[in-house]
């Protein structure tokens, strides 16, 4: 038995944030932001709503488009970084805003790579029968966590949310093929938040060293994105005879347009087998697969018996790939 995906769909605020109001904030300009990150501008969320807000949007949109009803929904995964609160999960605030009446859920955190783990996590219990409906959503409210004093991060993140539906292939054969995903805790000094966790609990003293923002040293996690997402890639293709020509589309992490044209150069991809909306939105972290993968669906990028391969790099490090059959009909 195969999972599948039935239903996808997003959510991203209305508020922008452009360059040029970042040239505003910190030392940039347009001009770098653009050439080094192909990012013009991001959305950012009320500050008085959590990532949850943009989670029951994006969700609720995949149902509609699968038209299931919440009720229907055994399972939520949610991927996120960035929660509502700690404790309880960001799940247990969606289960409920949605109505999903008779499921369990819960979040889980791999950082940028999070939607893939959560969609490769749904897809096992679909596959052993174990449940017939399950709801994976990747959502970031970055702008929580982001020091707007920071030009190397600040003008990166944004906010938003992506969601899709797993339930049985029709077939029974085409759905989510194959995946490798990967954890390297060597990687934790070059991206993370290290305040407000158990180890360092806030404190003022945590506040007044900015632990609780996102710091990153961008240049190593550029290169090692970059070989990561595209040896996990072309390995996945080339285990599942899956030919360069034959991919229908790449839907990668949206970090960096550069990392996505590199990696799409070493699979031999053309610029239209790749999905990019990065100019957009920036990056939200666990939402920009799912957001782009809505987004290629909305725009008729996607056609049942297409293949896809969704591939991120992120915080761990963690990165991997994913590569599915599209089994959704107009
Ligand atoms: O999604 C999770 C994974 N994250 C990623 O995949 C992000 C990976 N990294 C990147 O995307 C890039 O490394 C960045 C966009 C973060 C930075 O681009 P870069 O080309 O690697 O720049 P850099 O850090 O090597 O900095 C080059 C120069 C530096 O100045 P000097 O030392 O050469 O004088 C920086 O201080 O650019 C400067 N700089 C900026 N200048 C204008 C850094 N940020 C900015 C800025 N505006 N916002």
């Amino acid at each position: 038995m195969r999972a599948s995906i039935t239903g996808v769909g997003h959510f991203v605020p209305e508020k922008r944030l452009t360059n040029q109001d970042l040239e505003q904030m910190v030392e940039t300009n347009d001009e770098w932001i653009t050439t080094r990150t192909g990012i013009k501008e991001r959305r950012i969320l009320d500050q008085n709503k959590g990532t949850s807000y943009m989670a029951v949007r994006a969700a609720k949109h995949a149902l509609e488009r699968a038209g299931v009803r919440p009720e229907k929904v055994d399972l939520i995964i949610l991927a996120t970084v960035t929660p509502d609160m700690l404790v309880p999960s960001t799940a247990a605030v969606v289960q409920e805003e949605l109505g999903a009446s008779r499921c369990w859920g819960f979040d889980l955190n791999g950082g940028c790579t999070g939607f893939l783990c959560a969609l490769a996590t749904g897809a096992q219990f679909v596959e052993s029968g174990r449940h017939q409906t399950v709801l994976v959503i990747g959502a970031d409210k970055m702008s929580a966590i982001i020091d707007y004093d920071d030009r190397n991060t600040c003008v990166i993140f944004g906010d938003g949310g992506g969601a899709v539906l797993l339930e049985r292939s029709d077939d029974g054969k085409s759905g989510i093929d194959d995946y490798e995903l990967h954890l390297d805790g060597a990687g934790a000094k070059y991206l993370y938040v290290s305040g407000g966790g158990s180890l360092h609990p806030p404190t003022h003293e945590t506040v007044d060293q900015k632990m609780h923002y996102v710091h990153q040293d961008g240049r190593v996690v550029f290169k090692q994105a970059i070989s990561g997402m595209a040896d996990v890639s072309g390995r996945l293709l080339e285990r599942n005879g899956v030919s360069a020509e034959t991919v229908k589309l790449l839907i990668p992490h949206q970090a960096n347009y550069r990392i996505i044209d590199s990696v799409a150069k070493k699979l031999h991809l053309d610029p239209e087998q790749v999905m990019v909306n990065i100019q957009k939105y920036g990056n939200t972290t666990a939402a920009t697969i799912p957001m782009a993968m809505s987004e290629a669906w909305q725009d008729g990028r996607l056609e049942r018996g297409d293949r896809v391969i969704l591939s991120a790099f992120g915080a761990g490090f963690t990165w991997g790939s994913l590569l599915l059959t599209w089994t959704m009909d107009r």
